[in-house]
């Protein structure tokens, strides 16, 4: 089984869980990260003065990588942070930069500072524009990425069987 584990991270929450969530279903899945980059830097005072009313208004970056290819891949895994509720405008061009995603299953999750807002549902929804089947969400709070629950529900969501049809 192959995994596609798609993420943003700009201080790096999502990234931990990336890489708690690829130690754990390592042996199972072949899981391959893919960390995308906002080619916009921004500081902590530009993330929130521009990225975040950004975010808010659910724009999609220019990324790099500019294309994901997931034809490959069984299971198609997205994480962001969550910024002003929504999912970050890097997350979002990531959904954008997916080649091969129509029909494919996906999972999200996000991390935030304990407000995670609409930021799982709305990137379900756009990974569900691109025609993927998304299969559930999981939301971390940044101060507890270890989250035993929270890491057992997210890898449960990825192994499990496909939903068919
Ligand atoms: C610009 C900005 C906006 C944020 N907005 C929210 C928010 O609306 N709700 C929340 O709970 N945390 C918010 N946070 C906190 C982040 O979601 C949290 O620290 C996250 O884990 C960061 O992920 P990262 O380390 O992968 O970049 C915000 C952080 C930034 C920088």
């Amino acid at each position: 089984m192959r995994v596609a584990i798609v993420f943003h991270s700009l201080s790096g929450n999502t990234r931990r869980v990336a890489e708690l969530l690829a130690a754990r279903l390592a042996g199972t899945v072949d899981a391959d990260l893919v960390e995308v980059r906002d080619r916009f830097q921004y500081s902590t005072l530009t993330a929130y003065a521009v990225g975040a009313p950004r975010a808010l208004r659910g724009e999609a970056a220019e990324i790099e990588p500019g294309a994901i290819d997931v034809g490959d891949d069984d299971v198609v895994v997205l994480g962001s942070p969550v910024w002003a509720f929504a999912p970050t405008p890097a997350a979002n061009g990531a959904v954008a930069a997916l080649r091969g995603i129509d029909g494919k299953e996906a999972v999200v999750y996000v991390t935030s500072g304990g407000g995670p807002g609409s930021a799982a549902g709305l990137l379900g929804a756009a990974l569900e524009a691109r025609g993927a089947r998304v299969r559930g969400a999981v939301a971390f709070d940044r101060k507890d990425l270890e989250n035993e629950a929270a890491l057992g529900e997210l890898a449960a969501l990825v192994t499990r069987p496909p939903s068919g049809g």
